[in-house]
């Protein structure tokens, strides 16, 4: 075990004192326990960086190098062909609003889940009524959906496959390797939400056959909110969303198209960068692998503690042992949010209730009025906390 990790599971342990006990199982959301090294970083951002890219004076060098870098790490983190292909976003719904709406045209077809965020949904929507023909591959009642169906509808005008690379919801994991494969098999586009993933899954882009990857920082990356970012396939152009501010070509009257300048307009988010960069080595000094086998260990655990209590539904694929460290249900007939608020204000625990923006995921799981309660984990969390979880469950379905 990592002497990271021990640490983490010393300071994060609950506290039995006189302190309110704060159990946080609402990491699919945001993961709120964020390493030392990365609060570090951003602080010292804030205290040191100009303007990357904007001027020749030693802060705004600090600023270009440490987002250089940040670049270079997650290429290498996620296998790229160069730092150049690494563009930093907001967060995946920019990256897969810039995917969706600057590569599909109208006479285009594409391909999507009912296992998808509205970040995916919302913007093919739109691009339905400019033009865009949309097929949603669906999910059985236990939020699977199949690839050979998904191969089935492609057709001669198909241009992408859009997917998650893990249901925020269920917590199934969707093997993106076997989607890239079949979708470059018939020269299909294939762009991945990664949202629930980075971070805690290995990704190589290249052996999985990925063109575009769109990934936030604030979740597995263990970054601050308001990063993000994409990785894409070199050789690929992107129409982009934005154009502004590159502090290079000034005179021209259009923005740059060289990479990652023509998806960046604007001064970036270098404060978040420098946090996510962070966020980035403490995964790679701690080991991924760690990570994901303490949360899968920490979300089997509670599976398992609460999957026989009578009048608990559990939602999702449990049947295949790689899965997001997500686990959904409900008690009873009672309203989601009604039990998520029971869970934090009797039990000090925070969980994500409702429709979690994921609509058609609720549809196929029959679960569109009561919604979910989701509790999703972190390799900060420990045993207790589970423990204490699968208590409150139980206590809450005794009294139903
Ligand atoms: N997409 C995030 C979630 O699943 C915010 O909660």
């Amino acid at each position: 075990e990592s002497p990271i990790l021990k640490r983490w599971k010393i300071s994060f342990s609950v506290s039995k004192g006189k302190e309110t006990i704060m159990i946080y199982l609402d990491n699919a959301a945001t993961t709120m326990h964020k390493p030392k090294e990365v609060i570090d970083a951003v602080v010292e951002a804030m205290t040191s960086l100009g303007n990357a890219g904007r001027g020749a004076n030693e802060a705004s060098l600090s600023a270009a190098r440490i987002i250089y870098d940040a670049r270079e790490k997650l290429c290498r983190f996620f296998n790229g062909e160069d730092p150049r292909q690494i563009v930093f976003t907001s967060n995946s719904t920019e990256s897969l609003n810039i995917a969706i709406k600057g590569l599909l045209e109208p006479g285009d077809h594409v391909i999507t889940t009912m296992l998808e965020h509205n970040s995916v949904l919302r913007p093919l929507y739109e691009m339905e009524k400019k033009g865009v023909a949309l097929t949603i591959i669906k999910a059985d009642k236990r939020g699977r959906f199949s690839l050979e169906e998904m191969e089935a509808a492609i057709r001669p005008e198909t241009k992408m496959i859009v997917c998650t690379n893990g249901s925020n919801l269920t917590g199934n994991y969707v093997d993106i390797g076997k989607v890239g494969e079949m979708a470059h098999r018939h020269d299909v586009l294939f762009v991945v939400d990664a949202s629930q993933t980075a971070g805690v899954f290995p990704i190589d882009v290249r052996n999985m056959q990925v063109d575009v990857l769109c990934f936030t920082g604030h979740k597995g990356l263990l970054g601050p909110q308001g990063t993000g970012g994409m990785y894409v396939r070199e050789g690929l152009a992107i129409r982009p969303l934005k154009s502004g501010g590159s502090g290079v070509q000034t005179y021209s009257k259009t923005h740059p198209r060289e990479m990652p300048t023509a998806l960046e307009a604007g001064t970036l988010n270098g404060h978040g960068i420098a946090g996510l960069r962070a966020g980035v080595e403490y995964i790679e000094n701690t080991g991924l692998d760690t990570i994901r086998a303490r949360e899968q260990e920490l979300m089997w655990r509670f599976y398992e503690g609460v999957k026989e209590i009578p009048g608990v539904t559990v939602y999702g694929d449990f049947d295949s042992r790689e899965r997001c460290a997500i686990v959904s249900l409900n008690i009873g007939d009672y309203d989601s949010s009604e039990v998520s608020d029971a869970l934090l204000t009797e039990y000090g625990i925070s969980t994500r209730p409702g429709g979690h923006c994921a609509p058609l995921m609720h549809e196929a799981l029959g679960t569109v009025e009561q919604g979910a309660v989701r509790f999703s984990f972190a390799h900060s969390n420990t045993e207790e906390e589970v423990d204490i979880a699968i208590n409150a469950v139980r206590e809450l379905a005794t009294e139903e």
